[in-house]
């Protein structure tokens, strides 16, 4: 027997040697629920996640920086009185996601802000999209909010927009929107494989967003599906994304390589709501160990092929990695 993998494997330094894929801080965006109300409230399916207020924003932030973080997503739990069937709400100028942007780049200008486009958390449908009265998702109608949506963002400040939405043509209009309006410098990452995922459950919870009737299989796409994927790459690619999503993560692996293979554009994936909280939840039980599973899938996201990772675990993952 010549050839023995074990020999590569006998120390920590010499296993260091070859170690393929390295999981750091700066891999992470870390998404953040907000709200307009007094006081950060618990998500009950998100352990450790809150909706923040104004100031439980900045705290956290601030808490996040000092562990490293450099990158924050921003998801509005809006009032219900606020929610409408077209969802303006989203690009008044003075809404939450606008005040947020503005009020974390004042204080940390090299922080980057990634927002969400998609009318799901602003309707009273709980759709992404504008709903026609037979029950229809409206294409073009939408995508003509998206960008109102996306430019009122930039707006504010914004450095990332990323459309979460799942409509044609949406990234090609909103990229010429954010042009007019001068926003050269502002990128699109676009969630460009977006599977109808139940991993979103307690997202849903969290801004009360769940759809009022029906599922989202129309926009998203289906999760037997790979193909489907190498469409939509083609077509954001072609539409001018600086970056492309897969989402979920751990369950799509496969689509991650597809698209890593397919692109020379950085790759992004989200380690959704539900990944979080059946981790969470065997860890709580004892069942697994929360720390070393919450790393290990975080490496395989990365091995097999994103840049960086949307991820609750963000600055737990930064902390467990300082500890080494
Ligand atoms: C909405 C949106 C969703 C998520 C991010 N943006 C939910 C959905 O499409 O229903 C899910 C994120 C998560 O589960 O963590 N456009």
């Amino acid at each position: 027997m010549f050839d023995r993998p074990r020999r590569n494997r006998k120390s920590a330094a010499v296993r260091a040697f070859h170690r393929e894929t390295w999981l750091a801080p700066q891999h992470f965006i870390y998404p953040l629920f907000i709200h307009d109300g007094t006081g950060n409230q618990p998500i009950d399916s998100m352990p450790g996640c809150q909706r923040l207020d104004a100031a439980g924003l900045l705290e956290e932030v601030e808490g996040a920086v000092k562990d490293g973080i450099n990158a924050v997503v921003l998801f509005p739990a809006v009032d219900e009185s606020l929610k409408t069937s077209h969802g303006e709400e989203s690009y008044n100028p003075d809404g939450l996601v606008q005040r947020s942007i503005r009020a974390l780049k004042a204080r940390w200008p090299d922080l980057v802000v990634v927002t969400d486009v998609a009318l799901d958390p602003y309707s009273s449908d709980g759709h992404d999209g504008v709903v026609s009265e037979d029950g229809r998702i409206l294409n073009d109608e939408t995508v003509e909010i998206l960008c109102k949506q996306a430019v009122s963002q930039a707006q504010a400040g914004a450095d990332i927009i990323a459309p979460s939405d799942m409509m044609d043509g949406r990234v090609g209009a909103i990229r010429e929107a954010l042009d007019a309006h001068g926003f050269v410098e502002v990128s699109i990452m676009s969630y460009t494989a977006k599977y109808a995922s139940a991993f979103y459950g307690p997202f849903r919870d969290a801004l009360d967003s769940a759809p009022r009737f029906g599922d989202k299989k129309t926009y998203q796409m289906d999760p037997a599906n790979s193909r489907e994927a190498l469409r939509e790459l083609e077509l954001d690619v072609a539409e001018g994304a600086d970056y492309v999503m897969v989402k979920p993560a751990l369950a799509y692996l496969d689509i991650i390589r597809l698209l890593r293979e397919h692109t020379a554009l950085p790759v992004a994936a989200y380690q959704v709501s539900g990944e979080n909280a059946r981790i969470k939840a065997a860890g709580a039980n004892g069942w697994i160990d929360e720390k070393k599973v919450a790393l290990e899938s975080l490496y395989a996201i990365r091995r097999a092929g994103a840049d960086v990772i949307l991820t609750y675990y963000a600055r737990q993952a930064a902390r467990w990695l300082a500890e080494g």
